[in-house]
């Protein structure tokens, strides 16, 4: 069976639009969604009025489920994380400057899910299960278009590079937040390769974000400006993908090469309720062998 694919843009992205996700997905079917996120990266689906428990078990036939880090509200170490302005507990909104909301704003920075952890996400799948009517698009980058744009002698200067990630840093560029002690110390810093290449297609591409804190060896500065560097370059406006969601829109997106971030909407006023489950790499993205640090993919 062929998937019916519209593409978002024309670098990277596609709605697919033949599938029901929760009726009847069998394992070819699930191949070639895998194939799909190797070639467009981002996976648009419409209508798919997932749950919890559906959404756990579509998501698990794609690998092992990361779990969330710890959060104050109590609804940390699970496989489907809240993206939300409700709290759970009492189904209320959250009041204006609550930690939670201050939180949320993180995700407002680009990034790639769990960068700052040992084996990064494979892919995150996010469902809109209550979207407010205005604002709270998500936007998405490729990291593979700018990359295969770059003159090849300043790609060949990447090469081997190796960035550490770290929650602390992300989270201490969120204004007025003060990330719990818990979470930082459940998510030590790691490292990552700055370029990546897609074991399945060969194709390549940076990976930085806002967990990206600075390269090894470097002079911090330095790192940091070069991190950010790639961050700018990747996001340019012609590159971008902005999703504008309906209720039920499910989309799928490739962290492995995929930036993306949350846009501001009225807190007070709207409710929004996302869920996502995170299917969790392969394995590290460094080799590390004494001294020396090799990208493995
Ligand atoms: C996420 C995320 C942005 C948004 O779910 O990982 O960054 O718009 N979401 O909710
Ligand atoms: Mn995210």
């Amino acid at each position: 069976m062929a998937l019916t694919i519209q593409n978002l843009t024309d670098y990277f992205g596609a709605e697919i639009t033949s599938l029901n996700l929760i009726a009847n997905v069998d394992d070819t079917v699930v191949s070639e969604i895998k194939a799909a996120l190797d070639k467009y990266s981002v996976l648009v689906f419409r209508n798919q009025r997932f749950d919890d428990e559906t959404q756990t078990a579509f998501s698990a036939r794609f690998g092992t489920l990361e779990t969330t880090v710890y959060k104050p509200e109590g609804d940390g170490g699970v496989p489907v994380a809240n993206i939300t302005n409700i709290d759970y507990r009492t189904n209320e909104i959250f009041p204006k400057g609550h930690t939670r909301l201050k939180s949320n704003s993180g995700n407002e920075m680009w990034h790639t899910d769990s960068s700052f952890k040992p084996t990064p996400a494979y892919c995150s799948m996010l469902s809109g299960r209550e979207v407010p009517p205005i604002g709270a698009d998500t936007q998405f980058a490729s990291c593979r278009t700018a990359y295969d744009l770059l003159p090849a002698a300043e790609r060949l200067q990447l090469d081997g590079l190796v960035a550490e990630h770290n929650y602390g840093h992300s989270r201490a560029l969120v204004k007025g937040y003060k990330a719990p002690k818990q979470a930082l110390k459940e998510v030590p810093p790691v490292r990552h390769a700055v370029v990546r290449t897609n074991p399945s297609t060969g194709r390549k591409n940076f990976y930085s974000g806002s967990h990206a804190s600075h390269i090894i060896g470097w002079p911090e500065e330095k790192g940091r400006q070069l991190l950010r560097d790639l961050v700018d370059k990747s996001t340019q406006t012609e590159f971008v993908y902005v999703h504008k969601w309906r209720q039920f829109d499910f989309i799928i997106w490739d962290n492995r090469c995929i930036l993306h971030r949350g846009t501001p909407f009225d807190t007070t006023k709207h409710r929004r309720v996302m869920r996502r489950t995170t299917v969790a790499g392969t394995g590290p993205t460094v080799r590390e062998t004494g001294d020396s640090l090799a990208a493995a993919s």
